[in-house]
């Protein structure tokens, strides 16, 4: 890593990277740190930043029980077509306004057009949601990994272990108050950059762990049928649930929609090529949650017994399928893979929990003008608080239901079903009619030709808005029982 950043390109980082335009004081502090540490250089330095906070919970965890859920290989294969079309188009779009702007979300839209600020203001309302039930689910993540590494990996195993546990009042809430006071710890000395350097090779470790137990749970038996049911599509099981399903996932996964993108791109240097490295971000993002449907679904189809309805179980998915697999390697074999595992998904869920906390830090600081300590411990306290509800949601509150959903699932379906599709819509619109295609492609064609600026222009004028609008509009038709697709 070297630094050869042009002055230009230096002030644009130093601005998204403060988020705090008017700190003077926290930005040369910023210069002068930047010039002491370097920065990525480069194209793949932001493929990876940008790929490092989207995989996470969402690529491992998320993904396989919604595929469960929806059908298998049909929810797969709308997935795919949705991250080709409409995934392609947002992230170009977002990285680029972002890129173009040299701003966080929340002044990115103003920088462009007054009246749409409100529009920074959506996005990022949805990360304070995410972030605490993230945090929840991190916590199921501790619990486990502290259990194998405890050597009692094989309880794990048993089929209630899961259900006891996130049942259960005092413990969930304890590792999920470890989880956010680790993620806060990192945000609050700004130590990120650490964190990031140690992911280069973490990552690649979870990959590589997750290919190999991917390939044994692929050899034991009863797993064809379990292949199958993930990978080939049964289009009677297709409807319009699948599809905002799988768009959910998709902005989730990718972390679109949120303006996670847009201060992303905000660091990225004018040399470097958009369109290439979004095609780089998607096929990590992609390739990582397809691999972990492969380890999870066939697992679960075979102890399940073929039985889709315990496979459709939700967000215990992993937590009960993958504890039985590890198991089959005996107590050391089981305990040592199960406590390796789980540390790598941790650890990818600290990651991208610490860039989420750390955009509603920057949201914080910039709207109330407060330090980065003082926004930090609020940010801390408010998550602590709000994820509670969405842990006693399994436990002790589960009387508490909207639509048959947990509290945990209910805010999940707010950002992912609502917040999300409104705010990518919202931004096709923004970007179709009100800034131009034109803006855009401009600055994606700085170096060099779009491949796919006719194809983006139609998308995002035409198809994404309408598909979007009509998705949401069905489905939130559909809970509230207004007809039944
Ligand atoms: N994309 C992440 C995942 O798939 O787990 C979730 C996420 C992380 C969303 C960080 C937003 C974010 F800032």
């Amino acid at each position: 890593m070297e630094d050869n950043n042009t002055p230009q390109t230096e002030e644009l980082q130093i601005n998204a990277a403060s988020k705090s335009q008017g700190e003077t004081a926290a930005l040369q502090e910023n210069l002068v740190e930047k010039k002491k540490r370097g920065s990525f250089t480069g194209k793949i330095g932001f493929v990876l930043a940008a790929a490092g906070s989207a995989v996470g919970l969402g690529n491992i965890w998320r993904f396989p029980y919604l595929a469960a859920k929806y059908g298998g290989g049909i929810f797969l294969l709308t997935y795919i077509v949705l991250a080709l079309t409409f995934g392609f188009v947002l992230m170009i779009a977002e990285i680029t306004l972002g890129r173009k702007t040299g701003a966080s979300a929340i002044n990115a839209f103003k920088k462009l057009n007054k009246k749409w600020a409100f529009l920074g203001v959506l996005c990022a309302v949805i990360p304070i949601i995410i972030l605490p039930y993230y945090s929840v689910i991190g916590g199921w993540v501790g619990k486990y990994f502290f259990t194998f590494l405890t050597g009692s990996g094989a309880s794990a195993a048993g089929d209630s272990y899961f259900n006891n546990f996130i049942s259960s009042p005092w413990q969930p809430l304890l590792f999920f108050a470890i989880f956010v006071t680790a993620a806060f710890v990192v945000v609050i000395f700004g130590v990120e950059k650490g964190i990031e350097k140690v992911s280069k090779f973490l990552m690649p470790a979870l990959v590589l762990l997750t290919i190999g137990v991917t390939i044994y749970a692929l050899t034991m038996e009863g797993s064809a049928e379990g292949v199958k049911y993930y990978l080939l599509p049964d289009f009677k099981k297709f409807s319009i649930k699948t599809v905002l399903a799988a768009l959910g996932q998709l902005f989730y996964s990718m972390s679109l929609a949120m303006g996670i993108m847009i201060t992303y791109g905000s660091y990225m240097k004018k040399q470097d090529k958009i369109e290439s490295s979004v095609h780089q971000i998607e096929i990590f993002d992609t390739g990582i949650a397809l691999l972990s449907g492969l380890m999870i679904i066939p697992a679960a189809y075979t102890f399940s017994g073929g039985n889709p309805e315990t496979l459709g179980q939700g967000p215990g998915l992993m937590f009960v399928a993958l504890p039985k697999v590890f198991a089959k390697f005996g107590t050391v074999g089981g305990g040592i893979l199960g406590t390796l595992f789980f540390a790598l998904v941790l650890f990818a869920a600290l990651t991208s929990a610490i860039s989420l906390m750390e955009t509603v830090v920057s949201i914080v600081m910039d709207k109330f003008h407060l330090s980065r300590k003082k926004s930090s411990i609020i940010v801390y306290v408010g998550t602590l608080l709000l994820g509670i509800p969405s842990s006693l949601g399994f436990g002790v509150w589960s009387a508490v239901s909207v639509g048959g959903m947990t509290i945990l699932d209910m805010f999940d379906f707010l950002s992912n079903s609502v917040l999300m599709p409104i705010a990518a819509l919202l931004t096709c619109v923004f970007i179709g009619y009100i800034v131009g295609c034109k803006n855009i492609t401009d600055e994606i064609e700085l170096n060099g030709a779009f491949k796919f600026k006719k194809f983006f222009n139609v998308m995002i004028r035409y198809v994404c808005p309408i598909c979007i609008a009509a998705i949401l509009v069905t489905s939130i038709l559909d809970v509230f029982g207004v007809f039944n697709i």
